[in-house]
């Protein structure tokens, strides 16, 4: 499989309850490469909890800390990179997954967005009375930022994991 696109990173991008996780960790059974969730490396460097970061740092804090590893992995062949919902807000962080990356964005409604985070307790942004309202105003201003960067668009919201990283396999062949 990995002969026929290049050794480029694949980088997940895309909102709250995409599924970048799930289907990251698909694709890197699929392609036999190493998975990095940005989320989970940051928690793992800082040894604390994304929402105690927001807490502490406030989300600049937790924007430069995000930065700073996304940055690093994008300049490492072979990964899938799952990112996180925001990772998308920096230019510069746009400018570099797509300078290095295969960006695949999981486009994803904010219905179901909802439906797969409304007993999320974890995620800082979404700790308010109206989440759903949240998830909508986050991707009015995002949704035009990942389409922005994203080399392959896929829907996330009628299908599985496998059969989204097939897809997703699919459209990479097709890239070359
Ligand atoms: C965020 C999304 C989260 C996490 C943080 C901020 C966002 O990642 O990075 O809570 O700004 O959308 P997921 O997209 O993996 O939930």
């Amino acid at each position: 499989m990995s002969e026929t696109f290049t050794n480029k990173s694949i980088a997940l991008v895309g909102p709250m309850g995409a599924g970048k996780s799930t289907i990251g960790r698909a694709l890197a059974h699929a392609l036999n490469r190493h998975l990095v969730d940005i989320d989970t490396e940051i928690e793992s460097r800082a040894g604390a909890e994304i929402s105690w970061i927001f807490d502490k740092e406030g989300e600049q804090g937790f924007r430069d800390r995000e930065s700073k590893v996304l940055l690093e992995y994008c300049q490492r062949k072979d990964q899938i990179i799952a990112t996180g919902g925001g990772a998308v807000l920096r230019e510069n962080n746009r400018h570099t997954l797509s300078e290095s990356t295969i960006v695949v964005f999981l486009r994803t409604s904010v219905e179901t967005q909802w439906l797969r985070t409304k007993h999320d307790t974890k995620r800082p942004l979404l700790q308010t009375q109206d989440a759903k309202g949240k998830l909508q105003e986050l991707y009015q201003v995002r949704a035009p930022l990942y389409e922005s960067c994203a080399h392959i668009t896929v829907d996330t919201d009628k299908s599985e994991a496998d059969e989204i990283c097939r897809l997703i396999i699919t459209k990479l062949k097709q890239l070359r």
